[in-house]
């Protein structure tokens, strides 16, 4: 593999935890071991599926290869950032889904959390901002604080027909070419390589920079590709090292026995919870740097299992709602909720061995015992015993949860976690037997919206639209 020590990529290895998801810990809320053994087979089917087809792009699988299949343009990545860490002061994503919420969850994992306040000495790459949302307070409060001739912008959309994406567009173009800037010079794509219309515009222009958005691999799985890469190299994240980790925990995972190979297991867990009336899937990473890992997690999920149909053409509902959660800080909301409330949830937690820094609780208010214990120990002994102490909580109260252990948070941990998850919402996709890459019902929102600007070529969707009864004044109180 070549990234550092066989010895270091093991120590890192992040592990999978469920004892908390078992009759032994659970009673008679807890899977049993022969409940769980009932799903040897549909796992099985399962890894064999996405074994046999990995890589195809017409299934929009190429995500598999991304560990392995970009040596050059990893190389191209890292020559671009660094020009960019020195010309601009600025770099802003445009993008929205997958192609945002990954290089927003890189950012705050694998950055200052005051990356931007920062003195440019310690930073030592430009301020950074992905505006995901076409609300025109953001944009306007966006311009306020960067100037558009230092700024690099990095337009990610796979389609180029993304309203909110390329209305962005638009108003930096603007801008750009009213402050006589040359667009080519401050305007770098990530897109599909021969269709969509940042290929037209960047033909028109005479080629921008631009990164491709590979044929195989929908938004919400292309963190590991330009979409993500290239923003994290600019913010100096280590991008080999993400890759790396993918690469890793692709190998910890090839093995077609569930109980060796986490992302089946975890699959398992939650189709199993799932067929037991668990629709709610919580994700809470006891770790302020994964807060937006969770948003992330919270799309790959929803969007890759919320379906209709099958792939056989059956009808269907199946999907789990994901409730991203923060630890500490959500004990003291929806703790509540998750160890009383419906037994209607699984909770992830992601618990961090180690985290950056210990932050010593200095001794003080002796008098005062209810506050004096806490002197002496630090801020990581802390945040670790409430991660214990709420899976304890919810294990006492019957509630179904599970643990995935990260050493500590670097690049390839990083990586680790996502080819995780990508790999575990594979499984469960094929377990359910749906279409797990497509978006049909995202589909359907962008279409109503072109439909309600005047897009040409959605007169019957206006139609459609304009056809829905009138809406009954007793409704509206
Ligand atoms: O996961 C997905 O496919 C979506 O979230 C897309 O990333 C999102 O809709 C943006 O699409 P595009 O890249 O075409 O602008």
């Amino acid at each position: 593999m070549g990234y550092k020590t066989r010895e270091w990529r093991n120590s890192m290895r992040v592990t999978l935890d469920y004892n908390n998801m078992t009759e032994k810990f659970l009673g008679d809320k807890g899977f049993t071991d022969k409940q769980l053994s009932a799903y040897a087979s549909t796992a099985n089917a399962a890894f064999r599926y996405v074994k046999e087809n990995r890589g195809k792009d017409e299934l929009y699988m190429g995500w598999t290869e991304l560990p392995y299949n970009q040596k050059e343009i990893v190389n191209d990545i890292l020559d671009t950032a660094k020009n960019i860490r020195k010309k601009f002061q600025y770099f802003v994503v445009l993008g929205i889904g997958g192609s945002a919420l990954g290089p927003i969850m890189a950012f705050n994992a694998l950055c200052h959390l005051h990356y931007n306040d920062l003195p440019k000495s310690k930073r030592k790459g430009p301020k950074f901002y992905v505006e995901d949302n076409v609300d025109p307070v953001r944009m306007r409060d966006l311009l306020d604080v960067i100037e558009p001739e230092k700024t690099c912008f990095n337009v990610v959309s796979k389609s180029g027909a993304t309203s909110e994406t390329m209305a962005q567009y638009l108003i930096v173009l603007d801008l750009l070419t009213k402050a006589g800037v040359n667009v080519k010079d401050n305007v770098i794509f990530t897109t599909d390589a021969k269709k969509g219309n940042l290929k037209k515009i960047s033909d028109e222009l005479g080629g921008i920079k631009s990164y491709v958005l590979p044929d195989g691999v929908g938004g919400r799985f292309s963190q590991l590709c330009p979409v993500g890469l290239l923003p994290a190299a600019v913010l100096g994240i280590d991008i080999k090292g993400l890759l790396a980790g993918a690469a890793y925990m692709d190998s910890v995972c090839n093995k077609p026995s569930m109980r060796q190979n986490p992302a089946l297991m975890s699959a398992v867990l939650q189709i199993a919870a799932m067929e037991q009336g668990k629709n709610v899937g919580v994700m809470m990473p006891y770790s302020d740097n994964l807060k937006y890992l969770a948003d992330w997690y919270c799309q790959l999920w929803a969007e890759s299992l919320g379906k209709n149909e099958t792939l056989d053409g059956k009808p269907c509902n199946v999907g789990q709602t994901p409730v991203k959660s923060l630890g500490v800080t959500d004990q003291h909301s929806q703790v509540q909720l998750y160890t009383e409330g419906p037994y209607d949830k699984v909770v992830t937690l992601l618990s961090l061995k180690k985290y950056g820094c210990e932050m010593p609780i200095p001794h003080g208010c002796e008098n005062i015992p209810d506050v004096a214990f806490l002197g002496g120990h630090t801020m990581e002994e802390l945040i670790q015993a409430e991660n214990a102490a709420t899976a304890y909580a919810l294990t006492k109260a019957g509630r179904m949860n599970y643990t995935l252990w990260i050493p500590e948070l670097n690049a390839f941990t990083l990586g680790q976690l996502l080819f995780l998850f990508e790999l575990q919402t594979a499984y469960a996709g094929a377990m359910l037997n749906i279409n797990t890459f497509n978006q049909p019902g995202v589909e359907e929102g962008k279409k109503a919206t072109f439909a309600l600007l005047g897009k040409a070529g959605y007169t019957d969707k206006k139609q459609e639209l304009d056809s829905l009864p009138a809406k009954d004044p007793k409704c509206v109180i």
